[in-house]
């Protein structure tokens, strides 16, 4: 496990309250024997205590303080290097900027290997889908990264499994927590600075915000629905792109009144010569609309074909535990 932070911590302590349960129903024993945060490792083939991960993660420790089993300044890449493990889970962050790095190196890596992956991290799938597709298949080893996409809503498995043999005509999806928490408060009066301030106080809003409010996120989530789904070639340029900060407040407040609600919408439209227009902007969902009764803690996804009718699916996540357990539902579609 590469990152401990919201996911990877709450994943550590549901793998060890799963694992009997998953061990006795499907005959699959899962131990975490490495995890590493961006100061050390901790490793133990046995089996680590996944509790004592989360409890030291928790109070901003670094699990290389684990006593008997921490390795202060190991790196995740030393660990895939050096340690046995079937299974890469990595949540760690997105760093685009950065090329995706360290996370793209991860699981670069570790497919190579021919090791499974397992990741809610949208940096290297956005970077780089076709080049590792195209490893995981030479090595035998399976890519999974349904969590990329809308936190713990099976987004991308209904659109790569469920709807085979369907064309697709249009993909709508609301994918961000962040924007719609923020919408949601502007619509019911807050200025634009206290409105960003509770989402800070929430948790749910970082750094200078540009990666939810400029857009770049949801931009990031329809450029991999359109690769891993629709199997176009594109890259996140591709995709045009508004973010929320411009947002007209007085179209915001007047849907509201009408029982209406504005999200960042990521969309993708097919063509007449069979590409997609790709597209993020805030949009009214009319009270009528199946996405309107969103909270202001949900997502949600849309799917409009030709044989498989409209399909709509939402979530509400208060916590990023069902983002967490995407891993775990990763790990189960490669194994059963
Ligand atoms: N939060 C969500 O609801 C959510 C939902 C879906 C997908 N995701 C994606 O899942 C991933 C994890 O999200 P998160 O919210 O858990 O992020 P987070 O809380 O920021 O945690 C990131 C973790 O990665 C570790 N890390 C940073 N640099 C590292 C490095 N060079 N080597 C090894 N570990 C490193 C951090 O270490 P320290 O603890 O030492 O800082 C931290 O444990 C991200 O890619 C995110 O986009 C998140």
């Amino acid at each position: 496990l590469i990152g401990a932070g919201n996911l990877g911590r709450r994943f550590a302590r549901l793998i060890a309250e799963k694992r009997a349960e998953i061990r006795d129903c499907h005959g699959l024993d899962l131990r975490i024997v490495g995890v590493a945060d961006s100061r050390g490792a901790a490793i133990d083939p046995t089996g680590l205590d996944g509790p004592a991960i989360a409890e030291i993660k928790e109070r901003s420790g670094s699990v290389a303080e684990l006593p008997g089993v921490g390795r202060p300044g190991m790196s995740g890449l030393e660990m895939i290097e050096t340690q046995q493990a079937d299974v890469l889970c990595e949540a760690g962050p997105v760093n685009l900027e950065q090329g995706g790095e360290p996370g793209l190196s991860h699981v670069r890596e570790a497919l190579r290997r021919g090791m499974h992956v397992a990741t809610p991290n949208k940096g290297p799938i956005v970077l780089a889908y076709r080049e590792l597709t195209k490893l995981a298949r030479g090595t035998g080893a399976q890519l999974r990264f349904d969590g990329t996409v809308a936190g713990g809503l099976p987004a991308l498995n209904i659109g790569m499994r469920d709807l085979r043999g369907a064309t697709i005509q249009r993909i709508d999806d609301v994918p961000n927590l962040t924007t719609g928490f923020v919408l949601d408060r502007l619509a019911a009066g807050a200025t634009w600075d206290s409105a960003i301030a509770e989402a800070r106080a929430e948790g749910a809003l970082e750094g200078d915000g540009a990666w939810d409010l400029d857009g770049w996120d949801a931009a990031s989530k329809i450029a991999i629905l359109a690769q891993a789904v629709l199997d176009v070639d594109v890259s996140i340029d591709d995709v045009v792109r508004e973010g929320i900060r411009d947002v007209d407040l007085n179209r915001l407040r007047g849907a509201k009144s009408c029982g209406a609600c504005v999200r960042l919408m990521a969309t993708a439209v097919r063509r007449s010569d069979g590409g997609y227009d790709l597209r993020v902007a805030p949009q009214e969902i009319p009270s009528d609309h199946s996405l309107t009764h969103l909270g202001s803690k949900s997502m949600g996804i849309v799917y409009q074909t030709d044989i498989y009718g409209t399909i709509t699916s939402m979530i509400d996540e208060p916590t990023p535990l069902p983002s967490a357990a995407t891993m775990l539902r990763d790990i189960l579609d490669i194994y059963l």
